[in-house]
């Protein structure tokens, strides 16, 4: 099967001289289509720094970073702004909605620059609002949401470009267990219902267990964990 994703030899480090932190280090990761991988590690061993290099959020100092047969290295910066546009969909630990907006509203944010047609990108909202269990908070604030639903929101604004990875950084950071739970549980039906692939960064090994691999990073590198 060909490869949604990969890293190849990665190297990333912050800082120079005696003060640079050497995060990633050759990590080699391949990513198949509509598979689900978490990723777990200490705090400060590079979770984050790797889920922003496959998002193209960030680059690498060497290596390659390839997402759907492209080498994220060969973007111009209008091109890799289309690429996180249209390829990846993001969930961070907060849900980084926009207050005075709607919740539909909120999950039409990322097409605004995009052309097609807008009844369309209502009605995929709609859909998608739908599948995460939130069409009775359709016209509601975030400030009227529950801390699960507003990330349940932002799991429905990820996916309205129709990404074939869905990259969630700590996504279950800030709710309390149940809630957690069930935003891991909507993690897995949506990687059924969409086909998208989804990447979780995690504290919680129960939560780690849920998703189809489970890849520990230490010194630099990924380690796949027996199940
Ligand atoms: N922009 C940055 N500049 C300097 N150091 C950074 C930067 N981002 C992250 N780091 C350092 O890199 C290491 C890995 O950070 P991060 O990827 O955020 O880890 P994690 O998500 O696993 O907690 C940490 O030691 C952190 O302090
Ligand atoms: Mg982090």
């Amino acid at each position: 099967m060909t490869m949604l994703a990969a890293l190849h030899h990665v190297t990333k480090t912050y800082g120079t001289g005696d003060a640079a932190i050497h995060v990633l280090r050759d990590c080699d990761l391949a990513i198949e289509p509509a598979e689900t991988i978490s990723i777990i590690g200490p705090s400060g061993s590079g979770k984050s720094t790797l889920l922003n290099l496959l998002g193209a959020l960030d680059r690498p100092e060497s290596g390659e970073v390839i997402v759907d047969g492209t080498n994220l290295a060969t973007l111009d910066a209008n091109a890799l702004a289309h690429h996180r546009a249209t390829k990846v969909g993001f969930i961070f630990q907060l849900h980084h909605l926009l207050p005075h907006c709607t919740v539909l509203e909120n999950v039409l944010v990322p097409t605004l620059s995009q052309k097609g047609d807008r009844n369309a990108l209502r009605s995929r909202a709609a859909e998608l609002i739908e599948a995460v269990g939130l069409s009775h908070r359709l016209n509601h604030r975030p400030g009227e949401l529950s801390g699960g639903e507003r990330q349940r929101a932002a799991v429905a604004r990820a996916l309205i470009n129709s990404p074939k990875l869905l990259l969630a950084d700590e996504p279950t950071g800030s709710l309390d267990r149940t809630n957690a739970e069930r935003l891991v549980e909507l993690l897995v039906e949506i990687n059924a219902r969409e086909k998208a692939a989804v990447v979780m960064v995690t504290h919680a090994p129960g939560l780690a267990q849920k998703m189809g691999r489970v890849l520990e990073l230490a010194g630099g590198k990924l380690r796949e964990q027996a199940k």
